[in-house]
């Protein structure tokens, strides 16, 4: 089949090396670059772009109309700590959004929609340590609220009109390539940064924090092969649990430290995102991504460390 692809928020830390690997894959023409920003990278010049804010459900629709597209990717969101300071735009942005996507996904018969959730859809009533896919979950932040019902949708798509909605649920995603946007995880990039810069980092999440991680290039692997697995083989179409490796700032700081032996890790005074992180889990059981699709992570923190320096160094 011929593929259009369409991926919405196409300049932010994940759309960003999304769109130039579908491009090595599907050609630079069919893969068209979505986002409100204008684009600082390789991908206005690579292919096309245009102007999209997913709440315009008109310019959405347009959007719709004149690429067809097989398959939608929606990264356009608010993320945990951008989250808390503007909750009602969170929630518009994070739930309007999708709803629009869903909604044209259906009329103009795309035949595949990704749409991320997160590790923050867990709550401080879910079980800490190898989160598994089905218990408690009581989110706390507007970020998490809105992946939370988000994930509901989907299933709820899927279930009554048959849209083939895929999701994975990302921890803590670390990459060189784009800047974070606003996120409680962020630190676990910035203290590279700082490291090659500085020797020093302050970290605004205390030494004990352990979250799970994952290194981008797993990330955008794992997605592009949910997103062409065969159907049949999808068990799970709320989100899929998914995990690379678990850290604290410290276990970080010691790895950080063989490659950079002066380096100096820090504490900042107490910051929001610290309840943020310790509402979350530790650690995740993403056996059924494994079972359903084969999923396995290339990244551990040894992998991971050494590359983000690497890459940063150059
Ligand atoms: N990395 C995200 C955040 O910290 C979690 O999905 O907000």
């Amino acid at each position: 089949m011929h593929e259009k692809i369409v991926v919405i928020g196409s300049n932010g830390q994940i759309g960003t090396e999304l769109v130039s690997e579908l491009r090595k894959s599907y050609g630079d023409g069919n893969v068209i670059a979505c986002d409100i920003r204008r684009p600082d990278y390789d991908i206005k010049n690579a292919g096309p772009f245009e102007f999209v804010n997913v709440l315009e459900k008109e310019i959405l629709n347009q959007l719709f109309k004149k690429y067809k597209p097989t398959q939608v990717y929606l990264l356009a969101a608010l993320l945990s700590a951008t989250g808390e300071q503007n909750p009602k735009l969170a929630w518009d942005l994070n739930m309007n959004g999708l709803l629009n996507v869903l909604d044209l996904a259906l009329e103009y018969n795309t035949a595949r929609v990704y749409w991320p959730s997160s590790i923050a859809a867990f709550g401080p009533n879910s079980p800490k340590d190898h989160t598994p896919q089905y218990c408690i979950m009581d989110p706390n932040t507007v970020y998490g609220i809105s992946k939370l019902a988000g994930e509901r949708w989907c299933e709820y798509y899927f279930q009554r009109y048959g849209l083939d909605v895929r999701s994975i649920r990302y921890p803590g995603l670390i990459s060189w390539k784009a800047a974070p946007g606003g996120g409680t995880t962020d630190y676990a990039i910035h203290i590279f940064h700082d490291a090659l810069k500085k020797q020093a980092y302050q970290s605004f999440l205390s030494a004990e924090t352990e979250l799970p991680m994952m290194y981008m290039d797993d990330a955008i692997r794992g997605t592009i092969e949910l997103m062409d697995a065969p159907a049949e083989k999808i068990s799970i179409r709320s989100s899929y649990n998914f995990t690379g490796m678990s850290f604290t700032p410290e276990t970080l700081a010691n790895e950080i430290k063989k490659h950079i032996p002066g380096f100096k890790l820090g504490y900042t005074e107490y910051d929001q995102r610290q309840a943020i992180a310790d509402s979350w889990p530790r650690s995740i059981d993403d056996g059924i991504a494994e079972r359903d699709w084969g999923w396995k992570p290339d990244f551990d923190l040894t992998k991971m460390t050494a590359e983000m320096l690497n890459n940063l160094r150059k």
